[in-house]
């Protein structure tokens, strides 16, 4: 199959030109201008903006969470996924405490294997640092393509890991050219104010939003950050909210430390007047919690200051029926909204219609960076001859309105019901392949592939 784009504005994190691109296979095998090879398809992309598909490196799918599971699964998540533009996922395996790495990958493949409709990797979250957990890590690297661990410094009891047991894993990570991921916030001083906030029968889900205030992701990002630097491991803070937390990172720049941030759609766009005082705001009880609208000037200076570097979802989402596990107890509303369909769109039509960053600047945070960080760059995460060609197609006039009547995610409600969004991606190629087209997914459940990853440089 070959397939010929044609009158297309390319915009990648460092071009912005108009050329034709020649597909054959998998890959992007000619980009010129008025090309005129023969091909089975044509695409006409005048007026369009192509740009590499999307990589949302953090998604939660059919995982064990809270006494539930998050309500997407591989198939549904990752074709969810195609609709808006994400072509590739990186899902977290959770290792349960006292048992191994690799039984946790045996569970998650048993899950995604020939049922993910999108391409996917996986980080492995290890919540149980020992002797024997540390004998997997190589394997893990070298053999999986796993190159990313993540950390938990909240769930305790559940996920969380202590001080001593991350600094040993960066140790061994570091050791083995791999990078570490973390939740950075403070479990501790959070299940203290959840403890207080029950005892004082505070129940609603805005204590959720008051147990979790900026100064314990701002604490915990701190010393994540001189653990890092103490180990010389590569580190990665996933889904950083706030103004206190960024600025620990700066301060981490100040002596040449190089601290990879990720920050999540809804916290640029979406505030905590959400969590009004009634069980509503359960559809975004999510951990952190929305912040407050200066956190989002932040992040969006952030994006512009290049210390933010990837925009994901944290993609978690639960039907109402399991967010009403919580309702006589904010503690039990399973943590997690849905996102991975409009992360693309939201982030387009909120921030480059909103002059808030630059074309190149969505592809990069959108797309490359992730690619790079995580060791799938240049296959993934660009325009480029060799590449996968994973693009897609995007009319930045067309709008439309976001709802649960017409989104592919396996969740009843929607964190964006009536958002006006203008920019609307038309099609999707996905290796080669044209996945989404005039609204409709062309691939089975099957097609979606594991993206064995690189070791990682730990700079960019
Ligand atoms: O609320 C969230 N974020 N749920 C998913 C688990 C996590 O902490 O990323
Ligand atoms: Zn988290
Ligand atoms: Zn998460």
């Amino acid at each position: 199959m070959s397939i010929l784009i044609k009158n297309g504005r390319i915009i990648t994190a460092t071009d912005d030109y108009m050329a034709d691109i020649y597909i054959t296979g998998e890959t992007i095998q000619v980009i010129g201008q008025g090309l005129n090879i023969p091909a089975d398809r044509v695409i006409d992309a005048s007026g369009a903006l192509v740009m590499p598909g999307g990589i949302d490196p953090h998604v939660h799918l059919d995982m064990p969470f809270m006494g539930t599971y998050s309500s997407d699964n591989y198939e549904t998540g990752t074709r969810a996924a195609l609709f808006g533009g994400t072509t590739t996922v990186i899902d977290f395996i959770l290792q349960t405490q006292g048992k191994s790495l690799q039984s946790a990958l045996k569970e998650w493949k048993g899950r995604s294997d020939n049922n993910a409709v999108g391409d996917y990797s996986f980080h492995m979250a290890v919540t149980d640092f020992n002797e024997e957990t540390k004998k997997e890590i190589r394997h893990f690297i070298e053999v999986e393509g796993i190159t990313s661990f993540k950390t938990f410094m909240a769930y305790k009891g559940a996920l969380m890991i202590d001080d001593r047991q991350m600094v040993g894993l960066m140790q061994e990570v570091k050791k083995l050219g791999g990078l570490i991921n973390v939740h950075a916030t403070n479990g501790d001083m959070i299940d203290f104010l959840i403890a207080k906030h029950r005892s004082e029968g505070k129940l609603a889900p805005i204590y959720h939003y008051l147990s979790q205030p900026e100064v314990t992701e701002a604490e915990a990002s701190s010393r994540f950050v001189d653990m890092a630097e103490y180990t010389g491991c590569p580190g990665y803070i996933v889904h950083l909210t706030c103004e206190g937390a960024l600025n620990a990172v700066r301060n981490a720049t100040k002596r040449n430390q190089n601290i990879f941030v990720e920050t999540c759609i809804q916290y640029l766009i979406l505030d905590a007047s959400l969590y009004e005082d009634n069980f509503e705001g359960a559809k975004w009880v999510m951990s952190p919690p929305l912040r407050e609208k200066k956190d989002q000037a932040t992040l969006w200076a952030g994006i512009n200051q290049g210390l933010v570097k990837v925009v994901a979802t944290d993609h978690c989402p639960f039907n109402w029926e399991q967010k009403l596990m919580g309702r006589d107890d904010f503690s039990k509303i399973p943590n997690g909204h849905p996102a991975i369909e409009n992360r693309m769109e939201l982030l387009f039509s909120e921030g480059v219609n909103k002059d808030k960053i630059t074309l190149n600047r969505y592809v990069e945070v959108a797309s490359t960076n992730a690619a790079k960080i995580f060791g799938m760059f240049p296959k993934k995460g660009t325009i480029a001859i060799g590449s996968d060609a994973d693009i897609i197609i995007l009319d930045p006039n067309e709008t439309h309105t976001l709802s649960v009547k017409t989104h592919h995610m396996n969740v009843d409600y929607s964190g964006y019901e009536g958002w006006e969004v203008q920019g609307k991606i038309k099609t999707v190629l996905l290796r080669g392949k044209v996945v989404i087209d005039n609204n409709e997914c062309k691939v089975e459940k099957g097609y979606g592939q594991f993206v064995k990853r690189k070791k990682v440089a730990g700079k960019m």
